[in-house]
């Protein structure tokens, strides 16, 4: 799995028994890509975790190739792919899964809770068995299994999300292309895949130099603007994350050096952006 990630990656593969190996990424998409697993890596994986960044399209295709060469099953996290998994055509061949989450950071929040898709019936109906109790057919715990079911609630808020979901769309492409063209005014850019063609729920400006990202991120702060940097150092940076087994995380480091999450949400009122770009066009300007 990548580096560049939030600690929910590891953790869940750790929850689930696994010893995650930490790999780098590639400057261009900041994912870690099925070219970028070394053949050692590759031959004593048991599955691969591939991340799409800040809810860019997941390269689906490009990790079922690597699954059918490799025989290594892939799990996506997909956790802010919401909108642009809706692009990305589920490729048929060795099974898969994609997990997306509906937390309300993300473009379709409903407050907590996640789903997940795959391409293969028999992984869907053993994970429905795992999170109802491991349940079968008889309301009888026949496999390993735990509570993990959506709440009523969430899922009613998530159904009224849905008859919404082409407006909140069309809300959340308006703003991110009004930071699009005010981002390209400051001379600056945001993270692969922000503005378009899917919507996402996060602006990661690539500051290009931590000297700059530090410039932007005090000014921002003296501004009484919080910021967020939503992965922090990369997930070997955490603590309880930092003897995990890693390559070089070089690319890693960098972005996590230099990008900053800015102020982005679907109702951000414009006076609140003008005051955000006008901070950043003085501080990096
Ligand atoms: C890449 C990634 N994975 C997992 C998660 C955790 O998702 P959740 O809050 O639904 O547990 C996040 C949260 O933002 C994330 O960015």
């Amino acid at each position: 799995m990548p580096a560049w990630s939030f600690p929910a990656t590891a953790l869940s593969a750790l929850h689930a028994g696994f010893r995650p190996h930490l790999l780098d990424v590639e400057p261009d998409s900041w994912a870690l890509e099925p070219s970028g697993v070394p053949d050692d890596v590759a031959l004593r994986a048991r599955a691969a975790v591939p991340v799409a960044p800040f809810g860019a399209e997941p390269d689906l295709e490009g990790w079922a190739t690597w699954s059918a060469e490799t025989g290594v099953p892939a799990v996506f996290d997909a956790a802010a792919c919401f909108d642009s998994l809706g692009r990305a055509p589920m490729p048929d061949g060795p099974p898969f899964a994609v997990v997306v989450s509906m937390h309300a950071t993300k473009v379709f929040g409903i407050g907590e809770g996640a789903f997940v898709l795959s391409n293969d019936r028999s992984w869907v109906l053993r994970i429905r068995r795992f999170i109802n109790f491991g349940f079968t057919a008889a309301r009888r715990s026949d496999v390993f299994g735990t509570n993990a079911k959506l709440s009523e609630y969430g899922a009613a808020v998530g159904l009224a999300g849905l008859d919404a979901w082409p407006e909140t769309r069309r809300r959340w492409m308006a703003v991110a292309g009004d930071f699009t063209t005010r981002l390209a005014a400051a001379g600056l850019r945001a993270q692969p895949g922000f503005g378009g063609p899917a919507a996402v729920p996060y602006c990661v400006a690539d500051f290009e130099t931590p000297e700059r990202r530090q410039c932007a991120l005090e000014a921002l702060s003296r501004a009484g603007i919080e910021t967020r940097q939503w992965w922090g150092g990369g997930q070997h940076a955490n603590p309880a994350l930092a003897t995990l087994s890693r390559d070089d995380l070089a690319v890693t480091d960098t972005l996590a050096a230099r990008t900053l999450g800015l102020p982005f949400w679907i109702d951000i009122a414009t006076r609140d952006v003008d005051e955000i770009f006008s901070v950043l066009a003085t501080s990096v300007g």
